[in-house]
């Protein structure tokens, strides 16, 4: 079920209407939304200060997809993101992609 609903979700964002909604709900999906905002600090960086920081670097996809999945420190200050195993591969790229495009 789960993977039938991915696969849904990724042919949704093929259309160019779905693109912020489809992502906004994985966000929301995967639990994200317990530590970050979109636009305002929480526990975590808002995904918008996030855009802002990597904008200009073209490593950041992949540093994210990683990030995301594996979770870290260091970055922001000394508050952990503890790994997200609820997350595949597949799903971290759509979602650092997302992230990286807020403006
Ligand atoms: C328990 C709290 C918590 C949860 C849940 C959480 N995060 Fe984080 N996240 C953090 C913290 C704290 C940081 C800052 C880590 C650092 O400074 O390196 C962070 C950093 C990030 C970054 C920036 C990484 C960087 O190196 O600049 C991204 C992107 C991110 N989180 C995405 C997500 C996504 C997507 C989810 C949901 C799948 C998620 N987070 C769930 C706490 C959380």
């Amino acid at each position: 079920m789960h993977r039938f609903f991915n696969l849904f979700t990724l042919v949704f964002l093929s259309s160019s209407a779905g693109l912020v909604q489809a992502n906004y709900d994985l966000l929301q999906q995967k639990n994200c939304f317990a530590c970050h905002y979109m636009d305002k600090r929480k526990y975590g960086p808002n995904f918008k200060e996030i855009s802002a920081k990597y904008a200009k670097d073209s490593s950041a996809e992949e540093l994210l997809t990683k990030k995301i999945k594996a979770g870290g420190a260091g970055v922001w200050g000394e508050d952990m993101m503890p790994p997200q195993p609820q997350v595949s591969d597949a799903e971290a790229r759509v979602i650092a992609k997302y992230v990286l495009s807020l403006k």
